[in-house]
């Protein structure tokens, strides 16, 4: 191992207020955000629908850090050329849905987009290994996808470990979501994520500049361990 990566911090918007969106980005900016993950949700893949391109289009010049795009949907293809056009920086697509993922995590990067791998929790690492060298992250769901608030899935951690080691010398990025909060974040560093997403940790609270520092804190506790 080098040097340890960079952690960065993705507050999810789903936990935000969805009547003052930008409001709530420009909150999250200045607390010191790095991502802003944006779950997309279509009640098919997941028993949840949020919000789709017309939306992130809108947000997207509100926006000074990257937009980190995740796919909670029966059809991620539909989607990708309008997340493109909404200046998206990331898209993950989970593996459940993509019949053609190697097809799928192309188009992303042929349109000059971080691709990605989600992946929930009952689902194999072993059906990941294969398509490693066509994705530039993977996301690692530690609930399961379509709603926030959940409790952490502890098992997580160990399916993270054997990712970190699945990825060897690479500097693969994983991001970790789904209850990820102050109190699993060295962990979750230690066992070698590098993107700490959190909704409910960060906009579920009325101090974000506290609640990422909090976050933050914690998390280096684990780089240095
Ligand atoms: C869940 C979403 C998450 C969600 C996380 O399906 O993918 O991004 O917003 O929310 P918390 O951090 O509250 O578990
Ligand atoms: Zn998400």
């Amino acid at each position: 191992m080098g040097e340890p990566m960079n952690i960065r911090l993705a507050p999810s918007l789903l936990s935000a207020d969805f009547s003052r969106l930008a409001d709530e980005v420009a909150d999250v900016q200045s607390a010191g955000a790095d991502l802003l993950h944006l779950d997309i949700m279509d009640a098919h893949f997941v028993p949840n629908l949020t919000f789709g391109p017309p939306v992130v289009r809108s947000l997207s010049p509100h926006c000074s850090i990257p937009l980190d795009a995740h796919l909670m949907v029966t059809d991620p293809d539909l989607l990708l050329e309008d997340l493109a056009a909404a200046q998206v920086a990331r898209i993950a697509v989970h593996i459940e849905a993509c019949d053609h993922l190697q097809r799928t995590l192309g188009r992303i990067r042929a349109a000059d987009i971080e691709a990605g791998v989600a992946i929930n929790p009952a689902t194999s690492l072993g059906l990941l290994e294969d398509a490693l060298p066509w994705a530039d992250f993977v996301l690692v769901m530690s609930v399961n996808p379509g709603f926030g608030g959940q409790e952490f899935i502890p098992e997580s951690l160990d399916k993270i470990r054997r990712l970190r080691q699945m990825a060897g010398m690479r500097e693969l990025d994983i991001a970790v979501d789904g209850g990820v909060c102050a109190k699993n974040a060295a962990a979750l560093v230690v066992a070698g994520a590098t993107t700490l997403i959190a909704g409910s940790a960060v906009f579920g609270t009325a101090d974000r500049t506290r609640a990422l520092a909090d976050l933050r804190d914690a998390a280096l506790t684990g780089v240095v361990q």
